[in-house]
């Protein structure tokens, strides 16, 4: 395999501002459903991008699990190292693959911390292993083996056994409150088209703008 004659060509339908839904959540809504409609697997699946205080980045794989006026909504550990990236910097990048489509939609914004309310109404909606799980790992500390990792899961299997697992304190949301979002669609001979909304800063209104590929 040559890694680098990979190729692709996108011969797909333009992509311009006149086709763009009136706000940047409601135009992510629909490419997400088209992604599901075309099969894409996880097609809420993100790349959610952190910095610490060293300014070093990194990233990883999360779940999208809210999209409206407000921002977009993770769940995961409030412990965990993104966690801690995201609280020291208050500022994130998502960005949704859509291959299959050619597509891309890139996130860019301030965080907070969802209400409880919210992270507890998507908690009951879990599987039950799930929650366990949630219970038994301490999201991104070194573990000696995978042993205490099984030990861990049937210890707090059997501490809520015949009730309702509760929310774990250290789990919850974070929503990303967009500054900016990029839609990114491919075409032919790598002039893809790019269109992305802009919150501006001082009117608080929402500007598109196009973007050379
Ligand atoms: C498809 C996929 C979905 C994932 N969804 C989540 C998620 O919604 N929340 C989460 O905390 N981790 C999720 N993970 C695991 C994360 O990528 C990551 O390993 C974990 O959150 C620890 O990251 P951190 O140590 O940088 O905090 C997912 C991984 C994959 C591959």
């Amino acid at each position: 395999m040559q890694i680098a004659t990979m190729r692709v060509q996108y011969p797909l339908e333009p992509f311009d501002v006149d086709s763009l839904a009136p706000t940047w959540h409601e135009q992510l809504a629909a490419w997400l459903a088209e992604a599901d409609a075309a099969g894409v697997v996880e097609p809420n699946a993100m790349v959610l991008a952190t910095a610490g205080d060293d300014g070093r980045p990194s990233s990883r794989t999360v779940l999208c699990k809210g999209i409206d006026e407000r921002g977009i909504v993770l769940f995961t550990n409030y412990t965990s190292a993104k966690s801690r990236e995201l609280r020291a910097l208050r500022y994130a990048s998502a960005t949704f693959p859509w291959y299959e489509l050619h597509r891309q939609a890139h996130v860019r914004g301030t965080v907070s911390l969802a209400h409880p309310a919210e992270t507890e109404a998507y908690w009951r909606s879990r599987p039950r292993g799930s929650q366990l799980g949630a219970w038994a790992s301490a999201q991104s500390t070194i573990v000696p083996d995978r042993r205490t990792l099984d030990d861990a899961l049937e210890a707090v299997t059997r501490r809520f056994e015949g009730q309702d697992v509760p929310v774990p304190p250290h789990w919850g949301g974070w929503r990303i409150e967009p500054e900016q979002v990029e839609f990114w669609q491919g075409r032919r001979d790598r002039m893809h088209d790019r269109l992305r909304f802009e919150l501006d800063e001082l009117d608080r209104t929402w500007r598109v703008r196009r973007l050379a590929p």
